[in-house]
């Protein structure tokens, strides 16, 4: 995945690119490069280099680039390694014009062959390079936007573009065909980019392409067609998210800062959903009867939000009586899933731009199945496919690793159980009176973990050094053990795997012995008793134990001299306080090993290619 922006106005281009592009980085974060148009001089500069943004902003500071039309681009590699050649912008023969792409052209190796037997001349080994190649062949005697078009009758694939000619330096183009693109509403100046966060510091208003559309910039004018050429009016939406939000404060890393974003955004979701002492979802009060109608659920999700369904697998069979099948949408798309019109397909995805996902839900849409999709990033594709939309609102999440989203989605999880819950007489008014209660405490718990994160730092530190982890966890911290090992993976590169405790003797009990660190999450449960069993089998076999579990849990406490306390929790909302743990203990670890928590490497933010 790579993030592209583009900017047509009366200021300069470059300053407002780079700003842009620093808010896109975790899209991709392997080389970065820009081009603007002097409009003056007709001639297209371009500044390009392998790297993090701030080495294109160290030669941008050595050489400038002056203009106030100009696209830029940061890369995740899929073609061809990150050096100068294949970071983007890519430039036709005659530095006319110049792309820049974000997404896949599966058709590239035979559109190349084409290109190069016609005599174009090319320069990197990139996919995209052949799009420029394209509209160049057809901008000889049609207009950018014509070209343009007729270039993608040949293109097969995912791709969101931005290109500029300096045969026509008064135009920005911008086209959408499976990868996101926003285009920012401003005063004598337009934008484009990948996502959000990329435009904030210039607009609020945004307008969100849809597949096979392309818009035309100029520095007064915003004018959308399809592909076919029909015009589409699509009015701007205010985005509510503050710039500061897109911001580091004062924290070291974003993921430092997401992690403790999470009491606030739990608190804001419980204030906007419980109404006395009811939950409230206005969102679905039209579709209503069809939902009750639904005889069982289905949840298609990738990596860290796959997590958080299968945590609602638990919610909602426990709390809504209704049977729930939990599928990794990259495996849901290419069986046959039996979801038909009387299922509920809940789709659940932070960016609302994730390939797999998105195919899922088109899948599960052919079947007949109602969609409703859980998703943070408003306007996503994701949000536009399904039949309603409970957002987490999280606030942008920049750091590659999900935290902040990931209990926002248990959250929403949580109050959906409810909700469906007492729509179905499953649970009774005291029942959910109850619930909502513990759900209520949840924030300031969190809170509390967040101040004891110094105990956490020294125990992560105490283990930095392992090189493999394993994590534990039963019932409904199951996935809690999951997403625990997820994060240390992504961020740290240590091994590690999450596994069901009651799995051990099948086959994880060998890999135990005193160089293995094993987190054991164990917290106040009915099943507690078979935990500590488990915990003694690690001890028996010197694995270094990690113990999280709940204040006055004394006997659990008692097996292992490493402990991490939560406060006491209801048990089916205990995920949401395991998590920050969890979190915390990746993110030092990684920190103590020197590696780039934000940008880990191979991984971006979000996966809009399969
Ligand atoms: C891990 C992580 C990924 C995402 C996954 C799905 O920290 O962030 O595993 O959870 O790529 O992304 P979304 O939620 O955007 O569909």
């Amino acid at each position: 995945m790579c993030g592209i922006i583009g900017y047509i106005g009366e200021r300069q281009a470059s300053t407002i690119l780079l700003n842009g592009l620093k808010r896109l980085e975790y899209r991709g974060y392997d080389s970065s490069g820009m081009a603007t148009i002097l409009e003056r001089k007709k001639r297209l500069s371009i500044r390009k280099l392998p790297g993090k943004i701030r080495t294109l902003e160290k030669l941008l500071n050595k050489k400038p680039l002056t203009g106030t039309l100009g696209i830029a681009h940061t890369r995740w590699a899929t073609h061809g390694e990150p050096n100068k050649l294949n970071a983007h912008p890519h430039l036709d023969c005659k530095a006319e014009i110049a792309i820049v792409h974000n997404g896949i052209i599966e058709n590239y190796a035979e559109l190349k062959d084409e290109l190069i037997k016609e005599g174009h001349k090319f320069r990197s080994q990139t996919d995209t390079e052949v799009i420029v190649h394209l509209i160049e062949k057809y901008h000889t005697n049609l207009s950018l936007k014509e070209a343009t078009r007729k270039a993608l009758t040949k293109l097969k694939g995912s791709f969101a573009l931005g290109i500029v000619s300096c045969r026509e330096p008064d135009k920005l183009i911008g086209v959408r065909w499976g990868s996101p693109l926003v285009v920012g509403v401003g005063k004598n100046e337009n934008l484009l980019a990948s996502d959000i966060p990329a435009l904030l510091d210039v607009t609020k208003e945004m307008i969100f392409l849809e597949d096979e559309e392309i818009a035309v910039l100029t520095q007064n004018n915003i004018d959308i067609t399809t592909f076919s050429g029909i015009p589409v009016k699509r009015k701007p939406l205010h985005i509510t998210w503050d710039v500061s939000q897109a911001e580091r404060q004062g924290f070291s890393h974003f993921m430092l800062k997401e992690i403790h974003e999470q009491p606030p955004v739990l608190e804001g979701l419980l204030r906007q959903k419980i109404k006395d002492g009811e939950v409230i979802f206005a969102e679905l009060e039209p579709k209503r009867e069809e939902i009750l109608a639904k005889k069982s659920l289905c949840i298609v999700a990738c990596g860290t939000a796959y997590h958080a369904g299968l945590v609602g697998k638990y919610l909602l069979e426990e709390l809504a009586g209704l049977p729930v099948a939990v599928d990794l949408s990259s495996e849901f798309r290419y069986r046959n899933p039996l979801v038909d019109k009387d299922t509920l397909v809940i789709a659940i995805s932070q960016s609302g731009e994730t390939a797999d996902t998105l195919a899922a839900v088109r899948e599960a849409k052919n079947k007949g199945a109602f969609i409703l999709a859980i998703c943070n990033v408003l306007g996503s594709s994701l949000t536009r496919e399904s039949d309603v939309v409970l957002y987490t609102y999280a606030g942008p999440e920049i750091s590659v690793a999900s935290t902040k989203a990931y209990t926002a989605q248990i959250m929403v999880l949580c109050l959906f159980a409810l909700y469906l819950g007492r729509l179905r007489s499953v649970l009774c008014v005291e029942a959910q009176q109850k619930y909502l209660n513990a759900l209520k405490k949840i924030p300031q718990l969190a809170e509390k973990i967040l101040k004891e994160k110094d105990q956490i730092r020294r125990i992560a530190q105490r283990h930095a050094h392992f090189g493999s982890f394993l994590y534990l966890g039963r019932n409904i911290n199951y996935p809690s053990a999951l997403e625990g090992a997820l994060k240390l993976k992504e961020i740290s590169y240590i091994p590690a795997e999450g596994y069901a405790a009651g799995e051990m003797k099948h086959g994880p009990i060998a890999l135990i012995d005193e160089y293995r660190a094993v987190v054991c999450i164990a917290p106040q449960s009915r099943i507690r008793q078979k935990m500590i069993s488990n915990i003694q089998e690690i001890k028996a076999r010197r694995g270094k134990i990690i113990i999280i579990t709940t204040e006055g849990e004394e006997e659990v406490r008692g097996q292992a001299k490493e402990i991490i306390c939560i406060p006491s929790v209801e048990e089916l909302f205990s995920p949401l306080l395991i998590a920050l743990p969890l979190q915390l203990l990746a993110y030092y670890v990684a920190i103590k090993r020197g590696c780039n928590v934000d940008q880990p490497r191979n991984l971006a933010k979000s996966v809009t290619v399969e």
